[in-house]
């Protein structure tokens, strides 16, 4: 499993012969302009919610991929109504995909879209794919329903926002990795406005000082599991 970090929550994960996309924002982030949206591949979209900052650019992608968008049933709804490809699943729902199982767990945010209309409720993902397992929290505040995923998958790698204000910071991240009881940390939703910049040699020292390892990709960098 390939795991490449597109900037803010835009993750690019290759699973086999694979490719997904996860909360593609790349267009509005000048940070990630060396990323080129119109030649990313995509055969599956995940979306954790419908704000701004993570649906930006899902629309280009899945019409010009045909890429399938997987979230939770109102925003797939919402593509489906402007003829997009889409697989609806709620919390705890499972579905095995040809890359492997997914399950969309809890997460507490909100997640209406850019003009005001609903959402549905946020939530994250839990991957199991080529003996590989991770788990892609959304944005989220640390919440008890974390321990349930540990009682049932084994993680290789917990990507969990870092970047505090809109969701958690790093000493509930930290909390948030000892809930999935992973140490291996990739950290994302930071730096990308000013609400959410962190330094990030204290949040590394922090995860070390604990027995963990948090991982801050470059925009474009990947992590192999
Ligand atoms: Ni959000
Ligand atoms: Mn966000």
């Amino acid at each position: 499993m390939k795991i490449t970090f597109l900037g803010h929550a835009s993750l690019q994960i290759s699973i086999g012969d694979i490719t997904i996309l996860v909360d593609p924002f790349i267009s509005g982030n000048p940070k990630a302009s060396h990323i080129n949206v119109d030649t990313l591949e995509a055969d599956y979209i995940l979306l954790t919610h419908a704000h701004q900052d993570h649906i930006l650019d899902v629309e280009a992608i899945a019409k010009r991929t045909e890429a399938v968008i997987v979230s939770n049933y109102e925003i797939v709804t919402h593509y489906q109504n402007k003829g997009l490809e889409g697989h609806p699943m709620n919390h705890g729902g499972n579905w095995d995909f040809e890359f492997g199982k997914l399950k969309y767990v809890n997460a507490i945010h909100t997640s209406s879209f850019p003009d005001g209309s609903y959402g549905g409720q946020p939530g994250g993902f839990v991957i199991e794919g080529e003996h590989k397992n991770i788990y892609i929290a959304g944005d989220t505040a640390l919440t008890y329903d974390m321990k349930l995923i540990p009682l049932q998958t084994k993680l290789d790698l917990a990507i969990l926002p870092i970047g505090d204000n809109f969701t958690m910071g790093i000493d509930d991240a930290l909390m948030a990795a000892d809930f999935v009881e992973c140490d291996k940390i990739l950290g994302y939703h930071f730096d990308t406005f000013g609400y959410i910049e962190i330094d990030h040699e204290n949040a590394k020292r922090k995860f070390f000082e604990n027995d963990k390892d948090l991982m801050l990709l470059e925009i474009g960098e990947s992590l192999e599991l």
